[in-house]
């Protein structure tokens, strides 16, 4: 699709993490160019990025969008957040996960059977996005496919990027119950809505804004036989580039939590296994997985090397979410133990027991949580590093990297417009910080500063694959 009126250079303060680097070389793959032009096409992608003064001659003739002090950042990525949670970030449950969802999430996410309050979710659903800047995410789902299609046609007016599936449980304690469908109709609805929904906007999995998971809420919101129907199933959809998300490991109460509870009632030893087939009689490894490339778990807190393996080999992501894990008490996914399996780690907000929308938020409390490790485990972590977790790590946790994630040409320009005098504390950061005179240290510095300080009114334009969202 061409458009002229996207062709464009947009003149700011450039950050962004160039090429395609692991986590420990985000450092040295860090662009910072205070002066800097980024040329968008007709096509919405990037064709040009660089120092405003060395723009090529061929993009003289284009409209220059000059936002300065403003700076030019990637969008957001959420790899984990939950629609039908959208009024839920202040949700008391009276305890940790399994209490919350019981008392007061289950409740919450009934009221989406009703489609009139289920548009309304949508719509600001879409709205809290916007505002927080986030371009691309993995969205867990409703239970009703009403809402789904809610979500979705709304999200494609917007023109913002999702990746989403109905929340499959099978079973669930009494609260669950309107959430709660039989085994045929569970497989039937994702069926539906992947025939529905998947890619339609492109037809190709490789560049379609909207696309759809296999999202079972949990391993213990479905049976052995709801997971042997829908590994048939993804057997049969992988190669469309359907995805699969839902959680793991997140709560560790000896006894009766989450891992505890799921061990028991499967009979296995590691919580993974139920979502590799390999717990199944008879299964083999390989066979009827849920896991791969285009698979991502959220939380991975409490995960053993083994199962880190696991989800290395077969491609999984993780989606980290510290703010959640603050909030649930669930304790913290070890950041050194985890990246150096070779896992991809993207960030999510895990609204609503996250009680943040925005990536940078959630980037904030990545650095807090890591650095209070106990010993050796705790960590540092570069701004470099935020700044790809927040970004590109999430475009390649869900295997959209060659898409979107960072400004290289070709790549579709999602960015935001992070302007300072609409956030007093970063301008004031900015004006009357302390800086280094050290380059490299002032860039670590200023790059935190924004990533930090900023907050959603911050935030003064988003855009995705070119084309302004509001
Ligand atoms: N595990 C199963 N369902 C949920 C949920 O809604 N939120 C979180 N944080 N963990 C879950
Ligand atoms: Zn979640």
């Amino acid at each position: 699709e061409h458009r002229p009126d996207r062709a464009r250079v947009h003149r700011g303060h450039v950050f962004h993490v160039a090429g395609s680097p692991r986590l420990d070389e985000a450092a040295s793959a860090l662009v910072s160019i205070p002066d800097g032009a980024l040329v968008v096409g007709e096509d919405g992608t990037i064709a040009w990025c660089g120092e405003y003064a060395d723009l090529p001659a061929e993009h003289d003739a284009l409209p220059v969008h000059d936002v300065r002090p403003g700076f030019l950042l990637p969008g957001f990525v959420d790899t984990h957040v939950h629609f039908p949670q959208t009024f839920s970030v202040d949700a008391y449950g009276g305890g940790q996960l399994l209490e919350w969802l019981d008392r007061a999430i289950f409740p919450a996410e009934a009221r989406l059977a009703d489609p009139g309050f289920a548009q309304l979710v949508a719509s600001a659903f879409c709205d809290r996005r916007i505002a927080a800047g986030t371009t691309a995410a993995m969205v867990f789902g409703s239970a009703f496919p009403a809402a789904q299609d809610a979500l979705y046609t709304e999200t494609r007016r917007r023109g913002l990027r999702i990746v989403s599936g109905r929340g499959i449980q099978t079973r669930g304690p009494e609260s669950a119950a309107p959430l709660i469908t039989g085994e045929d109709e569970a497989i039937e609805a994702v069926r539906a809505e992947i025939d529905a929904w998947h890619a339609v906007d492109t037809g190709d999995p490789a560049t379609a804004r909207i696309q759809v998971a296999v999202v079972p809420r949990f391993s213990l919101s479905v049976t052995p036989e709801t997971f042997r129907n829908l590994g048939e199933l993804y057997d049969d959809v992988r190669e469309r580039g359907v995805y699969f998300h839902s959680h793991i490991s997140e709560n560790d109460r000896p006894g009766d939590g989450e891992i505890d509870a799921t061990k028991a009632l499967y009979g296995c030893e590691r919580y993974l296994d139920t979502y590799d087939g390999r717990f199944l009689p008879g299964s083999q490894v390989g066979g009827s997985s849920l896991l791969g490339r285009r698979s991502i778990l959220a939380h991975a807190v409490h995960c053993t090397d083994g199962e880190l393996e696991r989800m290395a080999e077969t491609g999984t992501s993780i989606a980290h979410c510290p703010t959640s894990q603050l909030f649930l008490g669930s304790g913290t996914m070890p950041w050194r133990r985890t990246t150096a399996s070779g896992v991809t780690v993207g960030i999510g907000t895990d609204v609503g027991a996250g009680d943040e929308w925005s990536i940078a938020r959630v980037l904030g409390d990545t650095y807090k949580v890591h650095i209070s490790e106990p010993g050796d485990a705790g960590v540092s972590l570069d701004p470099a590093q935020l700044l790809f977790s927040g970004t590109l790590a999430g475009a390649r946790a869900l295997d959209m990297e060659a898409r979107f994630g960072n400004f290289d040409a070709g790549k579709d320009a999602d960015f935001l417009v992070v302007d300072p005098r609409r956030w007093q504390p970063l301008s004031d950061a900015l004006d009357y910080g302390i800086r280094s005179d050290a380059a490299e240290l002032a860039r670590d510095q200023l790059l935190f500063t924004v990533l930090t300080v900023m907050r959603e009114p911050a935030i003064a334009e988003v855009y995705v694959g070119g084309g302004r969202i509001d």
